[in-house]
């Protein structure tokens, strides 16, 4: 089946990110936010990071103006209806998700593929309020979406080998490695990672050493690009939360339980660099 046109929905910053990589891959790509400024807001993160990718010679300016006129954002679901394929990166709430899926499903024609960039909720329990679990799969994505190499494709119970072949070519299409992973909360690198950067946020709590050694004795020490609680600022607080809850609901394995702080800075608002503050302060 030849891919076209993406649907994604949400703009944050996964969304825009993968509308950014799919555009620039040479797909149409029409993406719906709740409303028109968060649409906005995510839109001019796009523009920013072509505009980056522009400056370090990374991107033609040409090819930018081009992916550019690809992109289309919306605020109405309707508008996804004529997409081949659909990505949803909307906030990490099983609830939300299924009342996406739910209303594309009765808009989207039977050959629509639906896949979700979650990190950590179940493809199959996804599916299930759709009537095409055999196309449905899981397809995620690592921030930041233009630079990181990884795509694992999640089989749930129902995806049908032509559809995992499908997103297979088009995640490659876009330059992406991919792994396939079975429907498992976290799947591969979240069933490691989250583990690690909770773990990080208890020896904070605990008084190990300041957020900054914390940091700096992960970064030097084990030659990570980012510390565990500056990559915890970059993922986003709110979206860590969320998918450590849903894993630990899920696996009632306590290393998956969030630790007290990260539901604190949650519910105040403290989201990370997404919101000007996490465990560091980003200015406005
Ligand atoms: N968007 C697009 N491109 C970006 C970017 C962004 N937000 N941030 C950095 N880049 C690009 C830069 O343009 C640059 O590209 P070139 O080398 O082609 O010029 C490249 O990335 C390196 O950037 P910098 O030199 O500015 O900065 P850096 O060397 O510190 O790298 C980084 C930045 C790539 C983000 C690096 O710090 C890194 O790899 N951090 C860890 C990221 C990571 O672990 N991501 C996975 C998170 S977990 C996840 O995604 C799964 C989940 O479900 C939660
Ligand atoms: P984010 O908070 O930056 O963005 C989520 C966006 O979804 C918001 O802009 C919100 O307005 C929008 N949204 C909510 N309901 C919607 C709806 N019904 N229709 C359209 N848009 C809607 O979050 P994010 O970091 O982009 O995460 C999005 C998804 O990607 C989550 O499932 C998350 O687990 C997953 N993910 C995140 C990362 C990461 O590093 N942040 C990495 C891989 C996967």
């Amino acid at each position: 089946m030849t891919i076209q046109t993406v649907g994604v929905v949400g703009c944050g910053l996964m969304g825009s990110g993968i509308v950014e990589t799919c555009a620039r891959s040479g797909y149409r790509v029409v993406v719906r936010e709740v409303n028109e400024e968060v649409l906005q807001r995510g839109l001019r993160r796009v523009e920013e990071s072509m505009a980056r990718a522009v400056e370090r010679g990374k991107l033609a300016a040409a090819d930018r103006d081009a992916a550019w006129t690809r992109i289309r954002g919306t605020v109405r679901m309707e508008d996804l209806r004529d997409c081949d394929l659909v990505i949803e990166a909307a906030v990490e709430l099983m609830d939300v998700k299924k009342e996406i899926w739910r209303e594309l499903d009765a808009l989207c024609p039977p050959h629509t593929i639906f896949c979700s960039n979650t990190s950590s909720l179940s493809i199959t329990e996804q599916a299930s309020v759709t009537r095409r679990g055999d196309r449905f799969c899981g397809m995620h994505f690592f921030n930041p979406v233009p630079v990181m190499k990884l795509v694992e494709l999640v089989r749930g119970y129902l995806t049908s080998e032509e559809t995992l072949a499908t997103c297979r070519a088009f995640a490659e299409s876009l330059g992406k490695t991919v792994v396939v992973t079975k429907d498992h909360p976290g799947f591969v690198v979240n069933y490691l990672l989250v583990p690690f950067l909770l773990d990080a946020v208890r020896a904070l709590e605990k008084g190990l050493a300041t957020k900054e050694e914390i940091d700096t004795a992960v970064q030097l020490g084990l030659n990570h690009p980012m510390g565990p609680l500056t990559l915890l600022d970059f993922v986003g607080i709110d979206t860590t939360y969320y998918i450590a809850e849903a894993m630990y609901q899920e696996l009632k394995d306590p290393r998956y339980a969030p630790p007290l702080l990260l539901k604190q800075m949650t519910l105040a608002g403290h989201h990370g660099r997404k919101t000007g503050k996490g465990f560091y302060d980003y200015g406005a």
